[in-house]
């Protein structure tokens, strides 16, 4: 089940975390598995959406969604660049073959563009000592609207331990010192952790699905209310004896007499084939742990001590009972990987609550 209620939420919380600040909502890789139309419906209340890839924002606009739309990936070619100056898309431009197709586009629009600064992360952008010379460039560029837009991304927002962040923040300022234009440099964990990083743009993802971006809070520590509820209902119950195995290679076996429910989901539906016996999951609503290996199909569950469990009972895989946080740290993953993953065969309800 997908919560819009619940996008809606976190971005007004967003909002109060970073007061001031326009928020770009990252709704790339399909929402990351909540639904690009269904986030991009939730969330027309940001002040614009980021995408990676030409694709998805031409779905958005398919779907007559008149947002604006920033390409963090920026464009790959001249006829990407032509489809992004006809629907008003806002490429990051990152390498200088970029900034020669804006010099070379003889279209009749005028594109902004954000200017993607490497500070530290070095994945995308320009190196500091580049950046004169390429705002130079872009700001004589006919097809680009002017300021230019300054982008960086922060690669450890969520260590507050390590000092990289303040590095980052401080290579931006001096890399961008001196050019107009709004600035923007924080993801969830940069706009929650270093009030340094709000600047005219946030850009937050993760946060917005009601997940926290720290190993040490979940996402309603943070006022956070997770948007992804992910589901199954148990399908067979029985018992097994001590020391009989359960599942594939036997990874667990009973320490003493169980009862095990066995639920319908398994890594063909996203769930994370790695996470350990332990894992917390919900059934009808109390709190169970996974047993052995998950399986394609299915997933067993120690209930034994819970009274009456059945076919039927509503498992739950993470959600509003079950933080995914926890279910990531137990699968040695993090949280984005789990909610992007959630397969196809998966049907998500929407509500609206
Ligand atoms: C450039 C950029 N900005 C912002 C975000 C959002 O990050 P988060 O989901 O951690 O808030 C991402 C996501 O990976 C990104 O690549």
């Amino acid at each position: 089940m997908i919560d819009t209620a619940a996008l809606r939420h976190n971005l007004s919380r967003v909002r109060a975390l970073a007061p001031g600040c326009r928020v770009l909502a990252v709704i790339k890789a399909n929402a990351y598995g909540h639904g690009l139309v269904t986030a991009a419906e939730a969330l027309a209340g940001a002040d614009g959406l980021a995408v990676a890839r030409l694709g998805e924002a031409l779905a958005l606009r398919e779907v007559g969604c008149r947002a604006r739309i920033v390409l963090l990936q920026g464009v790959r070619d001249a006829a990407e660049l032509k489809a992004a100056a006809r629907h008003g898309f806002e490429p990051f431009v990152h390498q200088a073959w970029q900034v020669a197709l804006l010099e070379s586009f003889r279209g009749p629009q005028i594109l902004r563009v954000w200017l993607k600064i490497d500070s530290g992360m070095h994945r995308l952008g320009f190196a500091p000592a580049q950046v004169p010379a390429v705002a130079a460039r872009l700001a004589a560029c006919r097809a680009v609207a002017q300021p230019v837009l300054l982008a960086t991304h922060l690669a450890d927002a969520e260590r507050t331990d390590l000092p990289v962040t303040a590095e980052q923040l401080r290579a931006f300022t001096a890399a961008t010192s001196g050019l107009p234009g709004e600035r923007s440099i924080a993801n969830s964990a940069g706009l929650i952790a270093w009030p340094e990083a709000r600047a005219d743009w946030v850009r937050p993802g993760i946060a917005l699905y009601g997940i926290s971006p720290f190993a040490d809070r979940t996402g309603a520590e943070l006022g956070l209310v997770p948007a992804m509820t992910f589901e199954t209902e148990v399908i067979a119950v029985r018992d097994v004896a001590a020391g009989e195995r359960v599942g594939y290679g036997g990874a667990w076996s009973a320490p003493c007499d169980a009862r095990i429910a066995v639920a319908a989901v398994g890594y063909g539906d996203g769930y994370p084939r790695s996470a350990a016996s332990g894992t917390p999951v919900g059934v009808a609503g109390r709190p169970a742990a996974v047993v052995g290996r998950p399986s394609m199909d299915m997933l067993s569950i120690d209930v034994t001590g819970l009274a009456g469990v059945a076919a039927g009972d509503r498992v739950e895989l993470w959600g509003r009972e079950v933080p995914i946080e926890r279910v990531a740290a137990a699968s040695g993953t993090i949280a984005y990987e789990l909610t992007c993953r959630v397969g196809r065969r998966v049907t998500f309800a929407t509500r609206d609550a």
